[in-house]
Parts: C-alpha cells; sequence; structure tokens
C-alpha cells in the first residue's frame, strides 16, 4: 500500500494526554493512582453557565452558527479584551475557535509559510512545537534558565533571530512551569518585534490564575506592536470549562480574516451551545473565577512546602498557571531495583510505579531535567501525593 502521510511522521503524540490515559488505565484496574498529569482545573463549571447551556438547549438554539462565532460573543470577548487585558480591539477582531487549541492552530496556519521559523521558549507547553510543524514551520527552541524563573526577554531572543523568523509564542503564565513574564520584559520584546519585524503568539489562558497579588499584562496592549500581536485565550482554565471547548483569538482584520477562512473549511462554528455558555461565562457574574484561583493559590503554598522538603527535588514557587516544573537533577543517576535513573522519563515511570503518582516528564516540555505535576486537585490528594514521592524517592539509592 502506498505510505500515508510524513507529516504526521514528523509530529510526537501529547505526552501529557499519554500519561493522563496510562493512569486512567492503571485506575480501572484497580491500581490506587493518584494523577498529577493533566492539565485541567477539577471544579465543576459554575452553575449560571451550565444553566445557560441547557436554555440554549430548551431554546433550539443547536443549529450552525456564524462560522466567526455569534456577534454577542464577538462583542462580549472584545469588551473583555479592551477591559481586562487593555487590547484595543473590536469585534470584528474576534475569531471564535473550538478550544484554546483550535485557536492557536489557527493563529498559526493563517502567518506561516514552508520554512518560516517560530521562536518557541522552552520549557513550552507540548503542543507548540508540534503546531509549528503542522503549520509547515520550524520550530525554533529557546533554552530559558531555571535560575531565571524561566522567564526572558528580548536579550535571550535576539541571538535566534534570522531573516526566516516569523513569530514568536509567549505563553504568560506558562504551562508548564508557571512562569510569569514580567512588564518590562514583554515591552522589551515587543520592541524587537517591531525592529526585526515579526509576529508574537501570546497564548493568555491561564491570564486568571495569576497568584502573590500580581495582575496579568498582556503584550497586545503595547500600541507599538498592536497590529502584530495575536492574542489567544479561551474560557477552559478560568471559567472550568475544559470539556465545553472555546477558545479566541484577537488579531488585525487580516489575520482574522485568513484564520477564518481557515476554520470555516475545517469546523465551522464552535458549539452554538457551548457558544451561549461562553456568553454567560463572560458576562455573568465572576466571583467563581476568584474563588478558584484563590483555592488554587492555596494548593500551590501547601505543595511548595511539601515538594521543598524532598531530598533530591528542587522547585521554584510557580507565579500563575496551577503547575510545578521541579528540577530532578539530583535524583537522577539514582538507581531502583538496580536500575539507575537516566532522565526525566526514567524519574515518572519510577513515580508512577513506586509512589503510584501520575505526572508528565519534562521531556515533553523540553526540557529532560524536570518534571511536571499539576496542583489541580484537591489538598487531601496533594498532600498524599506528595508524602508518597518523598517515601518513594527515599527509597533510592
Ligand atoms: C498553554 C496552553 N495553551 C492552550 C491550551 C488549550 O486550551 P483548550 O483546552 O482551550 O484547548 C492549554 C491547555 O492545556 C495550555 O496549557
Amino acid at each position: 500500500m502506498k505510505s500515508l502521510s510524513q507529516k504526521v511522521d514528523k509530529i510526537e503524540e501529547s505526552q501529557t494526554i499519554a500519561m493522563t490515559t496510562l493512569a486512567k488505565k492503571l485506575r480501572a484496574e484497580g491500581k490506587n493512582v493518584i494523577s498529577l498529569s493533566a492539565g485541567e482545573p477539577d471544579f465543576p463549571t459554575p452553575e449560571n453557565i451550565k444553566q445557560a447551556a441547557i436554555k440554549a438547549i430548551q431554546d433550539n438554539f443547536t443549529k450552525y452558527t456564524q462560522n466567526e462565532g455569534i456577534p454577542e460573543l464577538r462583542e462580549a470577548v472584545a469588551e473583555k479584551f479592551r477591559s481586562d487585558n487593555g487590547i484595543d480591539v473590536k469585534a470584528s477582531n474576534i475569531l471564535v475557535s473550538n478550544g484554546g487549541k483550535h485557536s492557536l492552530f489557527n493563529a498559526l496556519q493563517a502567518i506561516l509559510n514552508p520554512g518560516d521559523e517560530v521562536i518557541v521558549p522552552a520549557p513550552y507547553w507540548v503542543s507548540f512545537p508540534e503546531m509549528v510543524k503542522l503549520a509547515d514551520g520550524t520550530p525554533v527552541i529557546m533554552k530559558t534558565k531555571e535560575e531565571n524563573g524561566f522567564t526572558f526577554d528580548a536579550s535571550d531572543v535576539e541571538p535566534l533571530l534570522t531573516p526566516r523568523t516569523k513569530a514568536i509564542i509567549i505563553n504568560t503564565p506558562s504551562n508548564p512551569s508557571g512562569a510569569v513574564i514580567g512588564e518590562e520584559s514583554l515591552r522589551s520584546v515587543a520592541r524587537l518585534a517591531r525592529e526585526k519585524d515579526f509576529y508574537i503568539i501570546s497564548d493568555e489562558i491561564y491570564e486568571k490564575i495569576i497568584y502573590d497579588g500580581n495582575k496579568h499584562f498582556s503584550i497586545g496592549s503595547i500600541d507599538e506592536v498592536r497590529d502584530r500581536v495575536i492574542t489567544s485565550s479561551g474560557v477552559s482554565k478560568a471559567y472550568s470549562m475544559t470539556g465545553w471547548r472555546i477558545g479566541f483569538i484577537a488579531a488585525n482584520d487580516e489575520i482574522i480574516k485568513r484564520a477564518a477562512k481557515i476554520q470555516s473549511q475545517m469546523t465551522s462554528n464552535a458549539s452554538s451551545i457551548s457558544q451561549a455558555a461562553a456568553l454567560e461565562a463572560l458576562r455573568g457574574p465572576q466571583t467563581d473565577i476568584e474563588k478558584m484561583r484563590a483555592a488554587f493559590e492555596k494548593r500551590r503554598d501547601v505543595m511548595l512546602m511539601k515538594l521543598s522538603q524532598i531530598d533530591g527535588i528542587t522547585v521554584k514557587k510557580p507565579g500563575g498557571a496551577f503547575y510545578f516544573f521541579p528540577s530532578v537533577k539530583g535524583l537522577i543517576g539514582r538507581t531502583y531495583n538496580g536500575k539507575s535513573l537516566t532522565g526525566s522519563s526514567d524519574v515518572a515511570h519510577f513515580i508512577l510505579s513506586e509512589a503510584q503518582v501520575a505526572l508528565v516528564p519534562g521531556g515533553a516540555f523540553g526540557s529532560d531535567e524536570n518534571i511536571r505535576l499539576s496542583y489541580a486537585y484537591s489538598e487531601k490528594e496533594l498532600t498524599e501525593a506528595a508524602d508518597r514521592i518523598a517515601a518513594a524517592v527515599a527509597g533510592l539509592k
């Protein structure tokens, strides 16, 4: 038979999904696995949002909608970007898609030509390099330093620029590191983007999950790069709506037109019912967001204390999102059952088999000396997981 798509051979499967599936399988086999691998809030979707969806079904709001999203939702998203993020956009600058992942995919497809380079700061969300490749681009990985809290500024970006540089992907707060890139650093990258002419894709899906009294800053609010920033966000994380699949981008007219054209041939509109729910999320009471954010901050503090007591693991305090990305450099080279741990994948598999805690090897995020664990779980589960990891690690030679 003729060979199948080579494009697919070039991309990796999502390790986050693979680890979550493995944990579910072990649980189904009766193992008492605590999974800290998934990237989703554990809270139910707020009641007012669920009721809006039920009403949409009862009102027969169940047909195709405008490809770009219903006008009321595009307006609500534009209003959100103007008031929360200081980004000067109209409803026509908004494209509503099937989740943040789809939004980013559309954005990359809309701007890249074969061979265009996209700078991806590492550690990165697993999908960024693969999405760039699917859009025929070349990911250029920019390592950031743990001692700098995995942040960066223009001086880190500049040495990687070539005539083929088309864009940089910024993700703040970051999955997997929880790093929050400060306003001054973002301003320096904005100046460089203008000077050297490249686009900025700013993934701000964790914008509402930020700690220590800090306020999220959007690079798209900087006037001099207004036209070259694509801001991507959505309702998945802030409103605990991962299953509803609603994401959105704000960008200039031409980019939105192109991204919408791609969407029109690929999926058409996002679910009508989910759009009604997202409208309620944005326009309804915002009290649940703060409750969830505060709960994440408390869990972060509990888990930070527990993890930092484990010999061989060093951990930075994340400024946002709901992940730790501890270094396990101190465990590499230690042995169990006569086998030496050689990298993050060995460490993750060791922790899964000995502590029955599922987490994701850092190699999947571009850093083989780390592991990623999510703290979007109850304090009870987190404490138990940390205790189990500590006990397993104590058994290493
Ligand atoms: C950094 C980042 N961007 C985008 C997304 C995608 O969000 P969604 O579930 O809305 O597709 C995720 C989800 O894990 C993420 O971590």
